[in-house]
């Protein structure tokens, strides 16, 4: 029989990165494959969860089972992710741009002879799994993600704290990693109870992995 220990629950998983327009042909982005969020989608599709996945712009497949609302801006996303409320868990996996530019042109920014660069005014953007880790509809379990490229626990935890997450999945995405772009991961969970080391695997592994502890952590403690 099928072994769908998440069935009946709603998880929102968020994945990509935002992209945040400068004018009409330009923009900044966070770099972000989608690898990692979308097969966390997929693995909790797979343990009959019912997925909402918010993704930016990837250019990997959409994975199975799950529905996709597809976004470019840190403040659609943050809207889309919203109008999801209430769900029984967030997986904020997205690269989410930290800032946008204030007011984006409205036409393409044209080089003068001579002429002096154009200089961008950047205003921070909401920071969405804060958002939803203190919202009154607040999902039971809130996971948020850390690329860090030093003192990764010592920010994990901080983060944990001021995002009002359950678990910070922490990983290091320094440029001697591999990880960004790439097949393997290796995290470390972090949460108010302490640290879990994870060897390295694959990101489909560390899906698989991730999906399994929350759905432990979603089922109520057996009566026995
Ligand atoms: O602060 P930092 O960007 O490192 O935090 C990473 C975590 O916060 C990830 O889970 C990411 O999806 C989320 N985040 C967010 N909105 C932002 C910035 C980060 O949801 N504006």
């Amino acid at each position: 029989s099928a072994y769908l220990p998440l069935a009946g629950k709603t998880i929102i998983v968020t994945s990509g990165p935002t992209v945040e327009p400068i004018d009409p042909v330009r923009y900044i982005a966070n770099r972000s494959s989608g690898k990692q969020g979308h097969a966390i989608a997929a693995a909790l599709a797979r343990l009959g969860a019912t997925v909402r996945l918010v993704s930016g712009p990837v250019s990997i497949p959409d994975p199975e089972g799950v529905s996709l609302i597809h976004v470019e801006t840190a403040q659609q996303m943050k809207s889309a992710v919203e109008s999801l409320l209430p769900a029984d868990a967030a997986v904020m996996v997205a690269a989410v741009a930290d800032w946008r530019v204030e007011s984006e042109w409205a036409q393409k920014l044209k080089k003068s002879p001579g002429g002096a660069p154009p200089t961008l005014r950047m205003v921070e953007n909401p920071d969405i799994l804060a958002g939803v880790g203190h919202h009154a509809k607040r999902p039971r379990l809130v996971v948020g993600f850390a690329a860090e490229t030093q003192d990764l626990l010592a920010n994990a935890k901080r983060k944990l704290e001021r995002k009002g997450a359950d678990w910070i999945v922490a990983n290091d995405v320094s440029h001697t990693s591999g990880v960004m772009g790439g097949d393997r991961n290796t995290v470390r969970i972090v949460s108010k109870r302490g640290v879990e080391d994870w060897p390295d695997m694959s990101k489909e592994e560390v899906a698989s992995r991730l999906a399994e502890k929350i759905a432990e952590a979603l089922s109520p403690p057996s009566a026995l």
